[in-house]
């Protein structure tokens, strides 16, 4: 903040000088005392700048909103974003805005792997004044196992982008096995965000209790991978900031939260994270609206369940002097709501302005100009080659590994015979350079054809019973430059094109999920047993999940660290 802002604000605070909006008759939930009392708040452009009784302030040009019996709480942050899952940053932000939530720390990996720190930038840059504050965590490395990742995680982007006024952290780090180990290529990368005052977002997924220390002293200080209110508590007991997640993925809030009966002094440091809910998840439940509710029916006291939507993350990225409270000197951005009880705001205010009411967003969100994001042919998908069955072709060999999905992302890996039941996969270049083919079971035996661009490595993933219908899928995938195509036998029968970037759509969040249900519902119909299809689709190609991945290098052991079965040249 500039000082004239700051001047500006102790002026409306001494009643020197009239306040813009004035929020009377309100009872406060006061997150730094815990306590609850009636007062008024007072803001001036952006930014609060006085609580109390006195209405000096408020003069012929001060819009007034009436409060009386309404509880004003912060705005709430989700410290753990993932906001470019078919919808865009700001579609996201559209939806959420109008359901209290005022700040979210994004994730900036789609934008690095199809532009680099330039598209992150344009992204940061375009949201920078959006009513709801983006910050962003920057990528130290790819999710799929390739031989340009060097070129791709240069350390000199990876300083530029940290150096962006809206960048709180590195993450998320999922290599935390390279991190236990001591690894001092990864560890570099993570003093960069470190020596800055940065964090280090982590992803400790299954690691045990007793390697949390080197994964703590090598620089990861939150996780939000936690499943257990056991792994809660062996991860806070190490210093390492927890992030109680509830997401479409993985809905785990109510279990995490027992470990605040066993530490109840964890209230004062833990954080709710929706991690990368999809659309139609966030459509049914909520977002962070969603997580308070759910904490204070498991008998969180409400005080506490506000405070880790608030306050908390503030705090924890270094951030409370302008984010986390209803307080001088902090944005204004103050839900309004009708019952502490029901976090989901009657009025939302964000930057200062009147923001949402009764669930409908009323400030613009800006969208970035993703042609300017995505420049590059392979982003765009503007390309000439073209999929033939005999991509889809496996070795002739009689035994090779078969990835078994046992979850809606774990596999196990099977090697045997293939069976008449077993799908062809294969992950293919989007330039169309190489295959790295591979056989799956368990993802849904009907299937004769689905491709999508929706992966962790941002190539095409295909997969189905028929090679030609394989081929038709990733076909008319290239037409539409990126999405989700469904084929039977040799007919295209449902498709979501996603042409930004091959992973986004330019709807609003009600749509997308009403698509995403269809897709659930067509594949469901065709043999698939899980709960996230589209999570299933992303993560088979992520480099950190057991068992086995597809990886441009060709199926991926993940524990072993090994190839099981090479990608080839496309020819
Ligand atoms: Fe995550």
């Amino acid at each position: 903040m500039r000082v004239t802002e700051r001047r500006r604000l102790t002026a409306v605070a001494r009643g020197a000088a009239p306040a813009d909006l004035y929020v009377r008759g309100g009872t406060l939930l006061n997150v730094y005392t815990g306590e609850l009392y009636p007062t008024n708040v007072a803001v001036r452009g952006e930014r609060i700048a006085y609580v109390g009784d006195r209405t000096d302030m408020v003069r012929a040009t001060t819009t007034v909103v009436d409060a009386s019996g309404r509880v004003l709480v912060p705005g709430y942050i989700d410290p753990h974003v993932h906001p470019a899952h078919i919808i865009t940053p700001s579609a996201l932000a559209r939806h959420v805005l109008a359901l209290g939530t005022t700040t979210l720390v994004g994730d900036t990996l789609q934008f690095w792997e199809l532009g680099g720190v330039s598209a992150f930038t344009a992204v940061a840059n375009a949201l920078a004044r959006s009513p709801v504050k983006f910050y962003w965590m920057i990528r130290p490395h790819a999710q799929s196992r390739t031989t340009d990742e060097q070129r791709r995680f240069p350390l000199r982007d990876l300083v530029r982008a940290l150096a962006h006024p809206s960048a709180v952290a590195i993450g998320e780090v999922t290599r935390w096995p390279d991190v236990y180990a001591g690894d001092p290529h990864l560890l570099r990368r993570l003093d960069l965000a470190l020596a800055r005052g940065q964090r280090v977002e982590g992803h400790t997924a299954g690691a045990s209790a007793e390697k949390i220390a080197a994964i703590a002293a090598g620089g990861l200080t939150s996780d939000h991978e936690s499943i257990t209110a056991r792994e809660v508590l062996d991860r806070a007991r190490q210093g390492i900031a927890v992030m109680l997640r509830e997401s479409s993925l993985r809905p785990d809030l109510s279990d995490l939260l027992a470990a605040l009966k066993d530490a109840p002094g964890l209230a004062a440091r833990a954080m709710l994270t929706a991690d990368g809910s999809m659309p139609a998840f966030v459509l049914e439940h909520g977002f962070v609206d969603h997580l308070i509710r759910t904490a204070m029916q498991r008998g969180v006291p409400p005080v506490d369940a506000y405070r880790m939507a608030t306050l908390n993350p503030a705090t924890y990225f270094g951030k409370d002097t302008d984010l986390g409270g209803i307080a001088p000197g902090r944005y204004a951005d103050i839900c309004i709501l009708r019952d502490l009880e029901e976090p989901r705001p009657e009025t939302v205010i964000a930057r200062g302005r009147v923001a949402a009411r009764d669930g409908r967003t009323l400030l613009p969100i800006p969208e970035p100009s993703w042609r300017r994001v995505f420049t590059t042919p392979e982003a765009r998908l503007i390309v000439s080659w073209r999929a033939r069955p005999e991509d889809f072709r496996l070795p002739d060999r009689p035994t090779l590994p078969v990835l078994r999905l046992v979850s809606a992302v774990i596999t196990r890996v099977e090697d045997r015979a293939p069976q008449p039941t077993d799908l062809h996969a294969a992950l293919v270049d989007r330039r169309g350079g190489w295959v790295a083919p591979a056989l799956i079971a368990g993802f849904g035996e009907r299937v004769d054809g689905l491709a999508t661009t929706i992966s962790t490595d941002f190539n095409i993933l295909a997969l189905g019973r028929r090679p030609e219908s394989l081929a038709l899928a990733v076909n008319r995938l290239l037409a539409l430059r990126g999405g989700v195509v469904l084929v039977d036998d040799d007919k295209v029968t449902w498709e979501l094109a996603l042409p930004l970037g091959g992973i986004m759509t330019a709807a609003e969040l009600p749509e997308a999920a009403a698509r995403e249900r269809e897709l659930s519902r067509r594949l469901a119909e065709r043999g698939y047993t899980f709960h996230e299809p589209l999570f299933t689709l992303f993560f088979l190609s992520a480099d950190f999940l057991p068992a086995a991945r597809l990886t441009p290098r060709g199926v991926w052991d993940v524990k072993a660290a090994r190839i099981l079965l090479p990608s080839r040249p496309r020819t």
